[in-house]
């Protein structure tokens, strides 16, 4: 039964204040946190009714402040736990089932990062995927794709262009094509076996298909079934691309995607360029994507500033000026 007293509070506390309150209590009885952002209904069901004239979008408002209600400051009340051996300490960072998830996982990060990153700083175009296989980056992709705020609010134009970006996903769906180049040729990947003709064959198109088109509605995705030497040659000249996820692994590979791009001036200013495999091969610097980074700098005489590695193989870059580029939009 609820006292009078807590639905009088419930009534005339801030919906934050009363997320406050009970997170104190919480912490003094030792108990987990409430999560964030809140659900109203949580942590009111918990001790009181719910005032009639709390809407939902209350909810979800943002903390105010975060502080104590005694006044005193966080660290204080920290240090008290801390002391009192109240605060948790794993047994160890990583259990067993991290080990082999934890790499993905990082790849996932960057992926929706890089998403994250193309919105808030508006670079212009689409998000570009070479290499598709089991479809778990591209998946991750268009779930970081759902979100674009920057142009959800414009909805359709008068001329019914899309405003949201698309993802395009490019694979032979045949696995790896034959190594003819001699640099892949001797690359200890190729060497050892680990790639080789039709390696990497998961998902065929139909099924790759379906899994994105969980995700995103029809108008945002295409995909781009054949080699890349041949698929990217059927874009359309105005296409841009404001991110591109390169995992073909080859170093052939990488030359038959990303010189046509450059070449047309398909990459705009800002874009971000994902290399998976960059590490692959001992991260010998002339082999894979590493040697062919090294020739499209060449080639196009590309200014990029290095975003940092990530996961156990990749590695970024933000994509300046290149030979070629096209103007920015307005
Ligand atoms: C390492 S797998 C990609 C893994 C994928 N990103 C995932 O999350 O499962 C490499 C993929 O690149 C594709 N590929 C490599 N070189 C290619 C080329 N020249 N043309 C078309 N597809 C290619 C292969 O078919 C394979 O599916």
């Amino acid at each position: 039964m609820l006292s009078p007293l807590k639905n009088g509070l419930a009534n005339t506390l801030s919906p934050e204040a009363l997320y406050w309150l009970r997170s104190v209590k919480r912490a003094i009885m030792s108990e987990p946190p409430l999560p964030w952002p809140y659900g109203l209904n949580e942590v009111l069901k918990a001790d009181v009714t719910p005032a009639a004239d709390v809407t939902p979008a209350i909810a979800i408002a943002a903390p105010a402040f975060h502080g104590s209600d005694d006044g005193r400051p966080i660290q204080d009340i920290a240090l008290e736990r801390y002391k009192a051996k109240q605060l948790p300490s794993p047994a160890s960072y990583y259990g067993y089932e991290d080990v082999l998830i934890l790499p993905a996982k990082e790849i996932a990060k960057a992926l929706t990062l890089a998403v994250q990153y193309i919105n808030s700083s508006h670079v212009n175009g689409d998000v570009a995927e070479f290499g598709t296989m089991g479809g778990f980056s591209a998946a991750t992709l268009a779930m970081s794709m759902v979100f674009d705020l920057q142009r959800q609010p414009l909805g359709k134009t008068a001329s019914g262009e899309n405003p949201f970006r698309i993802l395009r996903l490019f694979d032979s769906f045949e696995g790896l094509p034959e190594i003819t180049s001699p640099v892949d040729q001797v690359a200890p990947h190729v060497v050892s076996g680990a790639w080789a003709k039709g390696g990497c064959k998961v998902l065929a198109a139909p099924e790759l298909r379906e899994r994105i088109g969980k995700i995103l509605p029809p108008h945002r995705f295409e995909l781009y079934e054949g080699w890349f030497a041949d698929t990217v040659k059927t874009l359309p000249a105005e296409t841009r691309f404001a991110l591109i996820h390169f995992d073909g692994d080859l170093y052939q590979s990488t030359m038959d995607a990303l010189v046509p791009l450059f070449e047309r001036g398909m990459v705009s200013t800002g874009a971000i360029l994902c290399f998976d495999d960059w590490n692959a091969n001992r991260a010998i610097p002339t082999t894979g994507e590493r040697q062919a980074w090294k020739e499209l700098i060449d080639m196009f005489a590309i200014e990029a500033s290095s975003g940092g590695d990530y996961s156990v193989g990749g590695t970024r870059f933000i994509i300046h000026s290149y030979r070629g580029i096209p103007a920015d939009p307005e």
